[in-house]
C-alpha cells in the first residue's frame, strides 16, 4: 500500500477537494483506497459519504483496528470526527500506534489517502512520518506564497528527522485564476524561486464546476456540462503525471 498525504497547514487551498477526487481518481483505475480525513471539519468524509465506514480515523492512533479490506476496487473512508481534537501532544507511542494500523492495512489495499487539518499539530506530522508521498496544494495569493518557506521546511524537517523515505511530489498550484496578471506573476515567481525540485509539474486552474460537484458529491469529470469535463479532463491530467511520479519513485 502506498501512502499519500496530502498537505498544507494553510487553510483552503484545496488539500480536501484534490484528496477527495484522488480516491475518486484512483478507485476508477481499479485501485482499492483507504482515505484517512484527519481532519474534524471532515470535509473529505461529508463528500466521500457514500463509502463511510463504522471507523473514525481518530481510533488509528489510540488502539489496534482491524480496517474492513474492500475485495476489489473502490474507496474506505475511515471519517474525521470530534475525537482527533483530542489528539494533540506528540507523543511517539500515538504515532507507532497509528503506524502499526497502517501497516496491517497495508495487504487490503493498494493506496492511502490523507486528508489533513490546516494546521501543523501531531496529526499532521504523524501522517508525514508514515507517508511515502507528500502532495502540498497551495494557493497563488501573495500572502500564501509567503507561506510556502515554512510549509517546506515542516516538510523537509520531517523527512530529515523521522521519514527518509517521504518523496515531495511537489507544491501544486490550485485555483490558478488564469486571466489575473497577478497570480500569473506569481506563479513565474514562484517557478523562479523553487524550480522543478519543488514545483510540481503542472497547475490545477480555478473551475466553478469543482465546486458544483463537491456539493453533488461526485468527481467533477462525471457531471454532464461541457465546462465539467473540460476541468475534469484537467484535473485527470495532473493526477496521471501525480501517479506516474509515484510508479517511478
Ligand atoms: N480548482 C478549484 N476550482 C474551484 N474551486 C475550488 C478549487 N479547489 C478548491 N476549490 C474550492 O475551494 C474551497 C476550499 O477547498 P478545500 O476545502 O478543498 O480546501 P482545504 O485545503 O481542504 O481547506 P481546509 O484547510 O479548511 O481543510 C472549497 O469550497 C472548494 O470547493
Ligand atoms: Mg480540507
Amino acid at each position: 500500500m502506498r501512502v499519500l498525504v496530502v498537505n498544507n497547514e494553510k487553510g483552503g487551498v484545496g488539500k480536501s477537494t484534490i484528496a477527495v477526487h484522488l480516491a475518486w481518481y484512483f478507485a476508477e483505475r481499479g485501485k482499492r483506497v483507504l482515505f484517512l480525513d484527519l481532519d474534524p471539519q471532515s470535509n473529505g468524509t461529508t463528500t466521500l459519504a457514500a463509502h463511510a465506514s463504522h471507523i473514525d480515523a481518530a481510533a488509528l492512533f489510540s488502539h489496534p483496528v482491524a480496517i474492513p479490506p474492500i475485495a476489489k476496487k473502490g474507496i474506505r473512508v475511515l471519517g474525521g470526527s470530534a475525537a482527533l481534537r483530542g489528539i494533540v501532544s506528540v507523543d511517539s507511542k500515538l504515532v507507532e500506534q497509528f503506524r502499526a494500523n497502517l501497516a496491517d492495512a497495508s495487504q487490503s489495499f493498494d493506496i492511502a489517502i490523507i486528508d489533513t487539518p490546516p494546521t501543523f499539530g501531531v496529526r499532521n506530522l504523524a501522517a508525514l512520518i508514515v507517508g511515502q508521498f507528500v502532495l502540498a496544494p497551495i494557493d497563488l495569493d501573495d500572502y500564501a506564497i509567503d507561506g510556502i518557506e515554512t510549509l517546506l521546511k515542516h516538510i523537509v524537517g520531517v523527512r530529515q528527522k523521522y521519514n527518509p523515505g517521504l518523496t515531495f511530489l511537489g507544491l501544486i498550484p490550485n485555483r490558478l485564476q488564469t486571466t489575473s496578471p497577478r497570480q500569473r506573476k506569481n506563479l513565474k515567481s514562484l517557478v523562479q524561486k523553487f524550480g522543478t525540485k519543488y514545483l510540481f509539474d503542472g497547475v490545477i486552474p480555478q473551475r466553478s464546476s469543482i465546486g458544483e460537484a463537491l456539493a453533488e458529491k461526485k468527481p467533477v469529470w462525471s457531471l454532464p456540462k461541457t465546462a465539467a469535463r473540460e476541468a475534469g479532463r484537467e484535473l485527470r491530467l495532473v493526477f496521471d503525471k501525480l501517479a506516474a511520479k509515484m510508479e517511478a519513485a
